[in-house]
């Protein structure tokens, strides 16, 4: 295991900073979500060029569909657009989509273009661009808990078998790494009910830049903070330092 690691192969993001990039101008939130769209499909093209193989995009989550029912719809109506705007660069372009999170509150006809998208882009081997919507950590933990009682039930999981490796695969991200790297922009210092599971050893980096502001400049920061880490999952620093597994 590397003391010091080089390139992240996950990075997550939380997207934060989109209405107050919008209010700061007198517009509207919907303007700051359209704004942030754009700094979004720039990581995007950035990111493989970096070593990243995973990029996790906290998008919408399942406390969203709190917010106004106007902000809702704006946003709905973004990701139906994105969609169908950006698909077939994206598969072009060598990138797998996957959406995490509970699709079911979405129009049909969104749910549909989610379904399309991860089926034309699964040959992608660039870059997967994970995407969450409707997604709370809380509910994945929920939903692969159902996921275990089920197998459990109908006998094909004997219960002492349930440890984090037979866990983490009921999970929506089943078979994904663990995020090296989580990035949270807008000033907060917060997970947000983001891969709660997922994050345990994480690094954790939290930028001011409101997230229609973040560029790939700043993003390339994040990444060489990273390098810096000494990333010990548990070891002490003398263990990490000699390389020592145990
Ligand atoms: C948080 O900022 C942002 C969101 C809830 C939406 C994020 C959506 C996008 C960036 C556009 C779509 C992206 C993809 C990849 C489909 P906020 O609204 O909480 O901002 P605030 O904290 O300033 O109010």
């Amino acid at each position: 295991m590397a003391a010091i690691p080089t390139e992240p192969r996950h990075v997550a993001v939380i997207m934060d900073g989109n209405g107050r990039w919008a209010r700061h101008r007198g517009l509207p939130r919907s303007a700051g979500h359209q704004a942030g769209l754009e700094a979004a499909r720039e990581i995007v093209r950035q990111a493989p060029q970096h070593g990243i193989q995973i990029l996790s995009l906290f998008a919408f989550s399942s406390e969203n569909w709190l917010r106004p029912k106007t902000e809702v719809h704006a946003l709905i109506r973004l990701f139906g657009q994105a969609l169908e705007q950006e698909i077939d660069r994206l598969v072009q372009n060598g990138i797998q989509i996957q959406f995490i999170g509970d699709r079911s509150g979405f129009p049909g006809r969104l749910q549909a273009a989610m379904l399309n998208a991860e089926t034309v882009s699964g040959d992608g081997k660039r870059l997967k661009l994970v995407i969450a919507v409707g997604y709370g950590g809380r509910w994945d933990l929920c939903q692969a808990a159902r996921m275990l009682v089920r197998r459990v039930r109908d006998g094909t999981l004997p219960e002492d078998r349930i440890d984090e490796t037979e866990f983490e695969t009921c999970l929506a991200t089943g078979g994904l790494p663990d995020p090296d790297l989580f990035i949270r922009t807008g000033g907060e210092r917060r997970i947000s009910n983001f891969l709660l599971w997922n994050l345990a050893y994480s690094e954790l980096y939290f930028s001011d830049t409101l997230w229609p502001d973040f560029t790939v400049a700043h993003f390339e920061e994040a990444l060489n903070d990273y390098r810096g880490r000494q990333r010990r999952f548990g070891r002490t620093p003398g263990q990490v330092r000699c390389g020592r597994q145990a």
